[in-house]
């Protein structure tokens, strides 16, 4: 978590990296701070709060200088306060960082430290590695062959165990800056005559889309408008340099009072994107051109594993509907943070499928390389281009569902689930899925956009749903099937969005146990659109708990006898490979009507971050 922001070149470094911390403040928003260097002098700013403190706080008291580094932070290593906010120093005032990961074995570094006399002023894992920093420069001989700046950033790297991107500067390198990074994302941005540091190229693609991504255990040293990029074992390494087609407007507001409600609102546009060009109506399937497997590879899987972290792992479980009922593929769902310290059987015949939006998430990324690391072959889904994931990975597909910036993921969800049901037409056409059965799956993605704009146009009065139940304390959200996992999500967004406790259950688990919850202020939420068979069985599930006082909202398809209830949203028909997608939209309406309602900051929910890289 914590995004991280550095900037060397002849502008206002403040501007330049305030603007970037703006962008980045996704990543984590309980303090921020700035410093820059000018004249062989630091200057530092830091608050307690969101960037618009440290704007204030900046405006007051201005710190000039054309480099500079930034940071927003998300807590791991002591509480929310000034101190503990990055920029950090060295004890002597020498060098200065920001970090984006967490050391593991700070402590020990602290020891060895406070045994040679260094002394701390914040409860961080960042301070440590600070003053180690500074412990190697002072040991450093001078030496014309090796930097002694870039010697003390790697010997004191070599020594940690743990994840890191950083950005430091050393007083008596006015010009310099060394980035470095190991499982958190460092990406340079190379613009003319000035270069950038960010964990999210979108901080700085408004000036520069010349971009390289750095990769674990390389450095990037930077001085005046050049740069070197090494490994920690001195390696040389050539800059792979790449355009980013990462559209900077796409992340401003644009006339919407949140990010999330604009994002939900982006969905048609995201569905469009993910269905773009890998649709193929002659031989009635899908393809994707990433996958970098042949058809028979493809064929000889027997077992699929997907593993993700929160959303994204409810995706995976849709993806288990629909490749097991289309395809006819075995598939496992894992949490990656289980996953990777799981010593789970994988053979040459099991694919291994890591969905992520940011393509960052370290459990998922960890998971991927344990994996990897195991002889399987792993795909991922994500929507980040060049991130740690996209570029690890064996072969992949892409979301192009643009930047999702409001913490909650909406719009990368329903794109998620559109690439799955892609995938399990694609895997399903290679196996026994008739053409018939294809034309008709392709024949609902044709409709998918149009539908899911139908929905949003009922935004106002899901709002009037949602300001019935504002004052609930719990709710319970119910499907069967593949509307299941939509029922997780839909617990999830109003969990994180209004913080009410919400829970999702397969409507018939009901009666072993939680049905003891429904109450007339634990309002329960019915998903009664997905598969034929067991609509008339959500429904008596869904009269089970009216007959004990519950209040419902069920969402079911125009026209269908849905009995009782005391609020009802209306969808579309649609097929079985598209009504997960469409179902996810009023959950998404109502969790942010709710948030809205109740005064919370939907886009910035608290204690969350978006993209998750630590442990
Ligand atoms: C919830 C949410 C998170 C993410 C999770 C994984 O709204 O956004 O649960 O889905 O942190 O993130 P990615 O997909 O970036 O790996």
């Amino acid at each position: 978590m914590c995004g991280i922001a550095a900037y060397l070149g002849q502008r206002l470094a403040v501007e330049i990296l305030m603007d970037a911390l703006r962008r980045l403040e996704y990543r984590g928003y309980d303090s921020a701070g700035i410093a820059t260097l000018e004249h062989e002098k630091i200057h530092c700013c830091r608050a307690v709060g969101t960037i618009s403190v440290l704007q204030r706080k900046l405006t007051d008291s201005p710190i000039p200088g054309s480099m500079g580094i930034g940071h927003t932070r998300w807590a791991t290593h002591g509480s929310v306060t000034e101190l503990n906010t990055h920029p950090h120093f060295s004890m002597n005032g020498k060098f200065a960082i920001v970090h984006n990961g967490v050391v593991e074995n700070f402590a020990s570094i602290r020891e060895f430290l406070s045994l040679q006399g260094y002394v701390f002023y914040s409860d961080t894992d960042t301070e440590a590695l600070v003053n180690l920093m500074a412990y190697h420069y002072a040991k450093e001989p001078a030496n014309a062959t090796k930097d002694r700046f870039l010697e003390s950033v790697r010997k004191s790297l070599l020594h940690v165990r743990g994840t890191y991107g950083i950005a430091v500067v050393c007083q008596e390198r006015p010009r310099e800056i060394i980035g470095a990074r190991n499982s958190s994302p460092l990406v340079l941005g190379i613009g003319k005559g000035e270069l950038f540091l960010s964990s999210d190229v979108a901080s700085f693609t408004a000036h520069t889309r010349d971009a390289v991504f750095l990769n674990d255990n390389e450095l990037v040293h930077i001085k005046n408008d050049s740069f070197a990029i090494t490994t920690l074992d001195r390696e040389e390494v050539e800059a792979v340099r790449q355009q980013v087609d990462w559209d900077t407007v796409a992340a401003e507001l644009n006339g919407y009072p949140h990010f999330m409600l604009k994002e939900i609102f982006e969905q048609p546009q995201a569905l469009e994107n993910a269905l773009r060009g890998r649709i193929e109506n002659e031989t009635a399937t899908a393809h994707f051109g990433g996958l970098q497997m042949t058809t028979d590879e493809l064929r000889s899987i027997n077992r699929i594993i997907f593993c993700a972290c929160g959303t994204a792992w409810c995706a995976c479980l849709v993806a288990e509907y629909l490749i097991e009922r289309f395809a006819r593929i075995p598939v496992e769902v894992e949490y990656a943070s289980e996953f990777r310290y799981r010593n789970a059987p994988l053979d040459p015949k099991t694919l291994v499928i890591v969905i992520s939006q940011s393509g960052e998430t370290v459990d998922t990324l960890a998971a991927m390389r344990e994996a990897q690391r195991r002889g399987t072959r792993v795909l991922a889904i994500t929507n980040s281009v060049g991130s740690t994931i996209a570029r690890e990975a064996n072969g992949g597909i892409y979301q192009h569902s643009g930047p999702e910036i409001g913490v909650a993921s909406t719009k990368a969800f329903t794109s998620q689930l559109c690439i799955v049901a892609l995938l399990a037409l694609h895997l399903g056409r290679l196996r026994d899925l008739s053409e018939a059965e294809g034309m008709e799956i392709i024949g609902a993605f044709k409709q998918l956009p149009s539908q899911a704009k139908s929905i949003l146009d009922q935004s106002a009065h899901i709002q009037t749903i949602a300001a019935r139940y504002q004052n609930c304390s719990d709710m319970i959200f119910l499907g069967r099937q593949s509307m299941f996992p939509v029922a997780l999500e839909g617990a999830l967004k109003l969990k994180e969005i209004s913080y009410i406790h919400a829970e999702g259950y397969p409507a018939a688990e009901m009666k072993h146990g939680p049905i003891a919850l429904v109450a007339p202020q634990c309002p329960v939420f019915c998903l009664a659109c997905g598969e034929e068979n067991i609509f008339e069985k959500t429904l008596s599930n869904m009269q089970e708990v009216r007959a004990r006082g519950a209040r419902t909202i069920v969402v079911a398809r125009e026209d269908s006898p849905i009995g009782a209830t005391d609020d009802v949203i209306w969808i579309p028909p649609a097929h079985a490979v598209t009504s997960s997608i469409l179902a996810t939209i009023p959950v998404q309406l109502f969790a942010y009507h709710m948030g809205v309602l109740r005064g919370c900051n939907v886009d910035k929910p608290r204690h969350l971050a978006k993209s998750v890289t630590v442990e």
